[in-house]
This record gives C-alpha cells, structure tokens and sequence, in this order.
C-alpha cells in the first residue's frame, strides 16, 4: 500500500509518500520561517500563500523521489484541520483534486492523529494502548492512544501550549522566531535555578496544564537577570510542569505499553531527557521519533492515512476544512 500525505496547516508545506510497511519513499518540505520572521510569528495571510506556491512543486519533487507517479498511489490522506484554515484548505483541495483526478480515495486526516500516530511508524515495535505527551506550538496535550480514532484525552492546556510559550519566550528574550530551538541554546549558557519562576498547576488534582503565567514571570525577569539564566530557568520550569503533569497522568491511566512524546517541542533535549527518565522510573518503554518526525511534517500525515487505510477509513470529496477540530 502506497500513501501520498499532503500537510499545510501551519507554516510548513509538506508531501511525502509512505508505505504501510513504514518505507518513507519521499519526503519533501519547505518552510516559510523567512517569510514570518520579521513578525514575530506566523502570520496566516503570508502562510496561505506561501503554502499555494509550494505545495504543487513539492509534490511533483516528492513523486520524482520516489520514482513513482500518482498511477501507483492508493489514496491521499490530507490534513483537514485543525490549524490556519487558509493554509488547511490549500492542502486539502490538493489532495481533493488529486483524488478526484486519479479515481482515488481522499482521507481527510487530523493533524493531531497524524503526531499521535507518528510514533509508530519510526518505531514499527510501538503497540497500543500508550499514553502520548503531544507538544507542539499549537498543542499541549496527554491523550491515550487506544487505537487509531480512539484517543483519550487525560490532559489539555487551559492557556497557551507549551511551544508557544517557548516562542513568547524566546520574543521577549529577543531571540527570534522560530524560539524554541533558540531559547533551547541560550539555556545551555545559563543557570536553570537563577531566575525564580513559576510552575503553574504543579500539583494540581486537574490534569491540566497552564503556561500564560509562566511567560508573564518571564516577562517581569526581563532586564533583572542574564537572557541566558532566564532562558534556562524557563526551560527547567516548563520541565517541571510536563514531568508534574505526565506523572499524574500515568496513575490514572490503564496500563499502557509506553510513554511517547511527539509534536515539534518533543525536539528539546532536556525535555526528552526528562521524559526518559520518568518513564525508565515506571518500568515503560520511552519512544521518541527523530526530531523530523516531531515537527510537522507530511510523513505523519501519510502514516495516518495508512493506518486509516487498512480500517477501511476513507472520506468524501466535500469534506470540510475544520481551524477547531479536537481529536
Ligand atoms: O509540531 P510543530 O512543528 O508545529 C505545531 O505547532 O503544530 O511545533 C512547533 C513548535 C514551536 O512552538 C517551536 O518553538 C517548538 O515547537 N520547538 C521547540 C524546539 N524546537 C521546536 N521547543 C522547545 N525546544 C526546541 N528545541
Ligand atoms: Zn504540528
């Protein structure tokens, strides 16, 4: 079985092909980091049209990769939200064409499924039911994986989602955009226990998680301390809050296979390791996909459209673009 994945719901236009033995034949990306750089942050209009003039070059690039052609495709599986629906629809409508073109079947994919399920094509050993922390810019989530369409939600943010508060971090830091990477580097510079912040929920009965107070700490230690202490003080408190956070989750979950982490603030170091840790501390497997698997990428998205495939998953050709769409 061969998958064509399409993914453009927020700055990165992507296209791979997939197998449903976990070959990735192609996969092609292009971000706009440029493009938004001198605003601080994604900025939707610029996205959506960056995303029109990428995603039909990087398709073809991605069939001549992989030396195949739409013929020997067995569906597309598109991303149909939730994320900047201008960007959603570009992708989307992609993949309706392609489907419509070649007699296809589309799959509309979830962007969040296609993290939830990523795991388990860099690591084929993966079985259900593991409890995925799901980190991204957009996203700050534990959910059960049970199976694919069954996810349970231990855990949601109640403000911002923890890449965003790298990114607001790394703004006040004056780093730049993209910042997680960057406050990641100044942090190893600096002293993780200089800058007293807060670890908001720690300890809290609810399994949520909160960062805006976090980032206003951040805010009020600007100009008082060393941007390198600041950032590796951030860093180490939003440590804390994840472990605090998965802990509670894990006694209260079934027992599951493993703990994975995935979405585009699975590529820290120090979270990863932290994670490790905790789950070598409960006996579980620790499952992490490469750093290009973590961040968006169409790969997942094709993956999904695989595992969706075999349960005989496929969608109609109206099927909506979605910016809100919970798992
Ligand atoms: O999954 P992703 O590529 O896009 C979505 O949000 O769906 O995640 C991007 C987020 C950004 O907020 C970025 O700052 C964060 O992941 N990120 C990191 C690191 N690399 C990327 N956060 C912390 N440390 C990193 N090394
Ligand atoms: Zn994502």
């Amino acid at each position: 079985m061969l998958i064509l994945g399409l993914e453009s719901s927020c700055d990165e236009t992507a296209a791979a092909l997939v197998t449903d033995d976990g070959r990735v034949l192609a996969h092609r990306l292009a971000g706009q980091e440029a493009a938004h750089a001198p605003f601080g942050g994604v900025v939707p209009e610029i996205a959506a049209r960056a995303h029109v003039e990428a995603m039909e070059p990087l398709v073809a690039a991605a069939f001549a990769d992989a030396g195949v052609t739409l013929a020997d495709v067995d569906a597309i599986a598109a991303t149909a939200g939730p994320g900047l629906i201008g960007g959603v629809m570009v992708g989307l409508v992609t993949g309706k064409a392609l489907a419509h073109a070649a007699g296809k079947p589309l799959i509309a994919v979830n962007h969040l499924e296609g993290h939830a399920l990523s795991p388990r094509l860099s690591d084929r050993e993966l079985a259900y039911p593991y409890l995925l922390l799901l980190v991204s810019g957009g996203h700050c989530q534990l959910l059960l994986v049970e199976g694919v369409g069954h996810y349970r939600r231990m855990a949601t943010t109640i403000d911002d989602a923890a890449g965003e508060a790298f990114d607001k971090t790394a703004k006040l830091l004056g780093l730049g955009y993209p910042g997680g990477p960057r406050v990641e580097a100044a942090a190893r510079e600096g002293d993780p226990f200089a800058v007293p912040l807060p670890r908001p929920l720690k300890g809290a009965a609810e399994p949520h998680f909160s960062f805006a107070g976090l980032k206003s700490a951040v805010a009020r230690a600007v100009g008082h301390h060393r941007p390198e202490d600041i950032a590796a003080s951030f860093q180490q408190a939003v440590v804390d809050c994840l472990i605090d956070r998965t802990t509670r989750a894990l006694a209260a979950v079934p027992p599951v296979t493993a703990l994975v982490v995935a979405g585009g603030v699975a590529a820290n170091g120090v979270i990863r390791e932290a994670l490790e840790t905790l789950a070598a501390q409960h006996g579980l497997r620790f499952v992490a996909p490469p750093l290009w698997l973590c961040t968006d990428n169409a790969a997942m998205i094709a993956w999904a459209g695989v595992e969706r495939f075999r349960e005989g998953l496929t969608d109609p050709l109206d099927s909506p673009a979605r910016a809100r769409w919970p798992l």
